[in-house]
């Protein structure tokens, strides 16, 4: 399973990629607009740091202005991702896009219809948001599972990237069903290191370290 991290935050970015465990970034206007800075100066610097897939969204009306701003941002690296929501416009700008071999990542995905769609529409990613399903009593992880199940049924290429993860029981159960990549905020990423048997464990084994003779 492929962990991307959910931040437009350069320090996060950095500070996960240290750890050796990061495959990829995912970005929205909400985090970009949370660093206060302009939005290609904070994908100049992503870039920089992590190889591998970096979503930029697009947020045009229509269905040309969607692609001529996909073009722009597949310009600024060979690693960037546009990102598309899921509407009549953001599918057939996936296509003329992925058409041109620029990968897309279709996002704010909560059906697997949706999902179908935007397989069909040559998607490189399909973004399901679990967290924000399940924030209205839906469930979110069952949506997973049927995408898994649908692109299985039809060999779709297009890989699975659980968003909207809030802890790490979403990325188990998104791992479990065999989602491709799990983007995954910062916290979460910290809380997935974590048990208490291992921080007690540990703490012994130094304990009895310090009474062997040296
Ligand atoms: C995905 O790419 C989105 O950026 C993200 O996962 C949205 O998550 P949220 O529901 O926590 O805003």
């Amino acid at each position: 399973m492929k962990f991307f991290i959910d931040t437009a935050d350069i320090e996060e970015i950095k500070t996960a990629h240290a750890w050796g465990i990061l495959d990829g970034v995912t970005t929205n206007p909400s985090l970009i607009s949370k660093t206060g800075r302009p939005f290609k100066d904070v994908v100049y610097d992503i870039v920089k740091i992590v190889d591998g897939p970096i979503s930029v969204e697009t947020t045009s009306d229509d269905a040309k202005s969607l692609i001529v701003e996909g073009q722009t941002f597949a310009k600024i690296h060979k690693n960037v991702v546009v990102k598309v929501a899921l509407t009549q416009n953001g599918l057939k700008a996936c296509k003329a896009l992925s058409s041109d071999g620029i990968a897309v990542n279709v996002t704010l995905c909560f059906s697997a219809v949706q999902a179908l769609l935007a397989a069909k529409s040559g998607a490189a990613y399909i973004s399901p948001f679990i967290g924000r399903l399940d924030d209205i009593s839906e469930d979110g992880m069952k949506l997973i599972q049927d995408i898994v199940q649908i692109y299985k049924n039809y060999n779709f290429s297009t890989q699975i990237l659980a968003a909207s993860i809030r802890h790490p029981v979403h990325v188990l159960q998104a791992a479990l069903a065999g989602a491709h990549v799990a983007t995954i905020p910062f916290k979460v990423l910290q809380q997935l290191f974590h048990h208490p048997l291992t921080d007690r464990g540990l703490d012994q084994f130094l304990k009895d370290w310090k009474k062997v003779p040296k």
